[in-house]
């Protein structure tokens, strides 16, 4: 009987230890309108715990992300916070670089500190230069270097994200984005 016990014990621990690990596939990400707008970025959870991720984002002093916290800028790069202890150097950020088109999203790279973006950039050098307070989220007052993009020129990559269905942009906003894509590497 003991046996039989110990035997359903060992599957609870392990459906519970599962259940802890995040799968994070191309599925996981989402067109910027269907997440939550912050500000100038997106946030989403693969947790389902939402308001806890919006509640960090909107907070005025930072925080620590929890757990599946989803953040987006343009529709190509994608922070994920993993599960704690995942990369402590990365303060357990995951860092991808997606492809996206109509039919969603593909990963063309993710990891860690050693992610780099299609221009050859790290994510984490420019990233790790937040203040601490703010997790590595680095907006534009957060003490990381600027991006070489203009804001209206990002307004206009989340507004032609082409994985949404419709959206709204001008014929400007779709003209900077086409130009962006035209002069991006592959
Ligand atoms: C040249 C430095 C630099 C590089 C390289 C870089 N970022 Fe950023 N990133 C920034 C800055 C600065 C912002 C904030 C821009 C703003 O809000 O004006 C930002 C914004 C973001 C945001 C929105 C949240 C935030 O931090 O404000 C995400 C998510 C993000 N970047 C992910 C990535 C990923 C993933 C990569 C690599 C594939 C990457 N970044 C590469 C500097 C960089």
């Amino acid at each position: 009987m003991l046996r039989y016990w110990l035997m359903l014990l060992l599957l609870v621990q392990s459906f519970c230890l599962q259940a802890e690990t995040l799968t994070i596939n191309e599925k996981s990400f989402k067109c910027l309108s269907q997440m939550t707008p912050v500000r100038g970025f997106f946030v989403d959870s693969l947790t389902g715990n939402l308001a806890d991720t919006l509640a960090v984002a909107k907070s005025a002093t930072g925080g620590v992300y929890p757990v599946g916290s989803v953040v987006q800028l343009v529709p190509t790069e994608v922070m994920v916070k993993r599960e704690q202890g995942f990369s402590p150097v990365t303060k357990d950020w995951e860092f991808f670089e997606l492809d996206v088109d109509k039919q969603g999203s593909k990963i063309r790279k993710r990891g860690f500190a050693d992610v780099n973006n299609r221009f050859k950039k790290n994510c984490f050098a420019c990233h790790a230069a937040a203040k601490p307070e703010w997790d590595m989220i680095c907006e534009d007052s957060h003490g990381c270097e600027k991006l070489p993009i203009p804001e209206h020129v990002i307004v206009a990559l989340q507004k032609t994200d082409p994985r949404c269905p419709t959206n709204d942009a001008t014929a400007m906003q779709r003209f900077s984005a086409w130009l962006v894509q035209k002069f991006s590497p592959n």
